[in-house]
């Protein structure tokens, strides 16, 4: 049996006829750029979150550099976040020309560790980006405090945590602006690349509308408001995300019963870490991260067997070539550092079936099972999953 950390495939098959009628819709309309795709996407998405706007642009990363942009985020500013990210989140805040300031993470949760935020605010700090990792929300009621305090900005990264809720609260709607990322393998991903911003400011929200646009306003072409970007959203991106949206919540139920059954099957195992859910928080499992201390024979392994799995991330950022120049070192962010050389990622995606999920299991609990591991020799000639392998 193949099993890949995510399957677009069985998920497009299952959507076909209304995926195909609405890309359909925008090649008869020739609305390819923006249009009443992406105006209806925008609604939508805005409503889902019970927020006053959404706007959407042509992939995550723009999202944020737009968002920091719109706020008036620049050179001199600092920005504190965290290093356990795609490396997009601090890309970002250079790209306009801010600093990334850094704090460790939780060690159970790998959300940035929000005690250690007001050690590092100055006079310079402007916003605090928060990212909602893995799918489990940031501890944002003490992060808005500090935010408040201190009269800051707060960015949630909301790219992997689409329907994610912090205290019953969707995440993205609770700092000043939500980002999305809507990559294909995302938890609400289109067919190429696709983002968006969801925020209560109605004139933020109009900023960035005319920021994705080159600055122009909507309906006031070659007027130029800004220097801006071209940063506009795909009407075949609209019009598919409108088909995924409606589904978005049983989707999110579904992976967390997939976590549940990953969960209640190795938990017992002492060699790996399984992953938390806060009490205050509903993680929607874009990722299912466990640790443990032999992950290349681990990983070596399930490849061995068909099924595959991911690390996210194994590099520290902050020792990356491209961040070099923020000065950090090795021993910075001890809890993150470990991380980085103990996570592992299991296939997750909604369309798992349960035989699919007791597979990798079994194959997991055969790697790591330690001293269950002669037991488990013993039972798999009688396996059903072992014998279909
Ligand atoms: C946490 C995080 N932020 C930002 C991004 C950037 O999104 P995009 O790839 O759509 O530019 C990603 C994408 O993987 C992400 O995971």
């Amino acid at each position: 049996m193949k099993i890949p950390m995510v399957d677009l495939q069985v998920q497009y098959e299952s959507l076909k006829d209304e995926v195909d009628a609405a890309i359909g819709n925008v090649l008869d309309s020739c609305a390819f750029i923006l249009g009443p795709e992406v105006e209806q996407f925008e609604t939508a998405f805005a409503a889902f979150h019970g927020a006053e706007a959404c706007v959407a642009v042509s992939n995550g990363t723009d999202a944020l550099t737009l968002t920091l942009r719109a706020l008036g985020i620049g050179k001199g500013d600092e920005v504190i976040t965290t290093p356990q990210t795609f490396g997009a989140t601090l890309e970002a805040i250079c790209l306009v020309g801010a600093r990334p300031v850094l704090v460790d993470i939780d060690p159970d949760f790998y959300t940035m560790r929000v005690d250690q935020v007001e050690s590092v605010v100055t006079e310079r700090t402007r916003v605090i980006l928060p990212v909602h990792i893995y799918g489990h929300p940031v501890d944002m009621g003490p992060l808005m405090e500090i935010a408040e305090r201190h009269d800051l900005f707060v960015i949630e990264d909301t790219a992997q945590a689409h329907g994610a809720e912090y205290k019953g609260r969707l995440v993205g709607t609770i700092g000043t602006a939500g980002t999305f990322s809507f990559y294909p393998g995302k938890n609400l991903g289109a067919y190429g690349d696709a983002g968006g911003i969801v925020t209560n400011d109605t004139e933020l929200a109009q900023r960035l509308k005319s920021l994705r646009n080159h600055g122009q306003q909507p309906g006031a072409k070659f007027y130029y408001h800004f220097i801006g970007y071209n940063n506009r959203m795909d009407g075949i991106q609209g019009a598919v995300l409108n088909v995924k949206l409606p589904r978005l919540r049983a989707w999110n139920d579904a992976r967390r019963s997939h976590a549940d059954a990953y969960r209640a099957g190795l938990g017992d195992l002492p060699n790996l870490k399984m992953p938390k859910e806060s009490a205050d928080a509903r993680h929607v499992y874009h990722l299912f991260v466990m640790e443990t201390d032999d992950r290349d024979r681990l990983t070596k392994e399930l490849g061995n067997a068909g099924i595959a799995s991911g690390v996210q991330y194994p590099h520290p950022i902050q020792l990356t070539p491209a961040y070099a120049h923020l000065g950090y070192r090795l021993g910075d962010f001890p809890v993150y550092e470990a991380a980085c050389s103990r996570i592992v990622s299991l296939p997750m995606y909604p369309e798992l079936t349960s035989k699919q999920v007791a597979y990798v299991i079994d194959a997991v609990r055969r790697v790591a099972g330690g001293e269950l591991t002669d037991r488990l020799e013993a039972e798999k000639t009688s396996s059903p999953v072992f014998a279909a392998a």
